[in-house]
């Protein structure tokens, strides 16, 4: 029953093993995984040596105890025959056959009194290997003379064991010197060492349960230990993964993991702190920028509107120049902040016209030569009032304050730039500057029909406007329109 429990018990801890080994590879990092593959088989280890080594010194102790048992049966058979022969030699009767016969016998007689177990033997046999004494209880087999006799031709006086017609046996040999016989008194291994493989077999299941036993003790007991670590651990992932500082460690127990499980929500706690007044700091510096970005704007706004106050343009006129911009803008693919920058600083285009004198300004008729001459000035007074900002608008209204007179052509003023000398924002405010003053109405002339204000723009395509931005407005002239607010019209009319 044991022996056919063995294979399955040591495959079942073999599996285990491999098992736990494998899970061990696969969760190298994790501690408590670690912890186990290092101490188990160490202590498998010192399980199974030590058991080994017991079972070894106990089979030591037994056979001590089989060889004293079968040297004292030697020695009392010996005594034997040495008192009946000294009887035999005091009557002078050693010589006499018939007298050797009876001592044989007599020897005999004495020899089964002294065997015990079932399986014990005492076999004699003279210097030629033929068997002079045979007795026992067991099946024995018979061949005459002896063959095992050449098995023990080796045989020292004492212990022995060795095999005797395919039987492993063990006893003690010693030469009966009157007889000229070589005596073994033996008994089946097997009957001895039957108890030693029972011991074994003991000693096996006590080690497989101790070694279950530790182990599942050791896993459940580093568990124990561990998983404080482990939910320390989970809370510092989760907190690094999602930047969540209101979750804390558990704290399970008052040692030194408790300890750093405390500690570590102290830290967490102190970041969060700091965390929302960073935060808070946060709103309130965009709360600023937001407020100081409005107030710039509000300022552009009313600088734009200061050069309106003195002239027929309307502030609609100004809104819609920055509109028209900013979508010119886009259309280029130009960067949001680009398209920002140009809505509010396309305004600021006439602002010098403040450095202009009414009579001139505000002038109902036509300008003569040299009032038309002061009047360029303007660009050059827009540039000067606006060049030294350090605004981004302000600095662009700057450009284009300067610039918004010139012509592709090169005909314009005040530097007489042509082509790609002059600026963007410059190019596109001189045109969306026109296209708005010919649709709008003032009080010197009548709003110009759309369609009228567009032919006109293509028709100065390459002379005052840039072609390419000529082209954009023509391809995307619904889109102008449509943010002009203008009726449709067919571009052929
Ligand atoms: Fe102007
Ligand atoms: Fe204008």
């Amino acid at each position: 029953m044991i022996i056919l429990h063995m294979p399955y018990c040591v495959f079942s801890l073999s599996f285990s093993i491999g098992k736990c080994y494998g899970t061990a590879m696969l969760n190298r990092n994790r501690l408590r995984i670690r912890l186990i593959v290092l101490i188990i088989p160490l202590v498998v280890a010192v399980i199974l040596g030590s058991g080994i080594f017991a079972s070894l010194e106990a089979r030591k102790a037994l056979v001590r105890v089989v060889n004293r048992h079968m040297v004292y049966k030697a020695e009392q058979l010996r005594d034997y025959v040495t008192s009946e022969w000294g009887i035999l030699n005091e009557l002078d009767l050693d010589a006499q056959q018939e007298y050797r016969i009876i001592a044989e016998e007599s020897l005999k007689s004495y020899a089964v009194s002294l065997l015990r177990g079932k399986t014990e033997n005492i076999i004699a046999f003279d210097g030629d290997g033929n068997v002079q004494m045979r007795i026992g209880y067991g099946d024995f087999p018979d061949p005459e003379p002896w063959s095992g006799a050449q098995n023990y031709e080796s045989l020292h006086q004492g212990w022995f064991s060795g095999t005797l017609h395919g039987e492993k046996r063990v006893g003690v040999a010693f030469d009966l010197e009157a007889f000229g016989w070589t005596v073994l008194i033996s008994e089946g291994e097997e009957a001895y060492f039957t108890e030693i493989q029972e011991i074994r077999y003991t000693y096996f299941w006590i080690l497989a349960s101790t070694i279950v036993l530790i182990s599942i003790l050791i896993a459940v007991y580093l568990g124990y230990i561990i998983r404080p670590v482990e939910h320390l651990t989970q809370t510092m992932q989760h907190i690094s993964s999602s930047q969540d500082l209101s979750m804390r460690a558990q704290i399970e127990s008052t040692d030194e993991i408790g300890f750093l499980a405390d500690r570590f929500n102290s830290m967490i706690s102190s970041m969060q702190r700091s965390y929302m007044d960073l935060q808070h700091a946060r709103d309130a510096e965009e709360s600023s920028r937001k407020t100081a970005v409005q107030r710039e704007l509000e300022t552009l706004n009313l600088l734009g509107r200061v050069s309106d106050f003195r002239d027929e343009d309307t502030g609609e006129h100004l809104r819609r120049i920055g509109s028209f911009s900013a979508l010119f803008s886009r259309l280029l693919g130009q960067t949001g902040r680009e398209q920002d920058l140009i809505f509010y600083s396309a305004p600021l285009h006439d602002i010098g016209k403040i450095g202009i004198p009414d009579s001139i300004l505000l002038k109902p008729g036509r300008l003569t030569d040299e009032e038309f001459e002061q009047m360029k000035l303007h660009t050059l007074f827009g540039y000067n009032i606006l060049k030294d900002a350090e605004s981004e608008y302000l600095s662009l209204g700057a450009r284009i304050a300067l610039t918004h007179h010139e012509k592709w052509n090169g005909s314009g003023y005040p530097e007489g730039l042509a082509g790609e000398d002059i600026p963007l924002p410059g190019r596109i405010v001189a045109l969306v500057d026109v296209f708005d003053a010919l649709i709008s109405e003032r009080p010197y002339k009548r709003a110009w029909p759309p369609e009228d204000a567009f032919a006109l723009i293509l028709e100065q395509r390459g002379k005052h406007f840039d072609p390419a931005l000529v082209d954009l407005f023509e391809k995307n002239f619904p889109a102008f329109r449509t943010m002009l607010g203008l009726p449709d019209f067919s571009l052929e009319s």
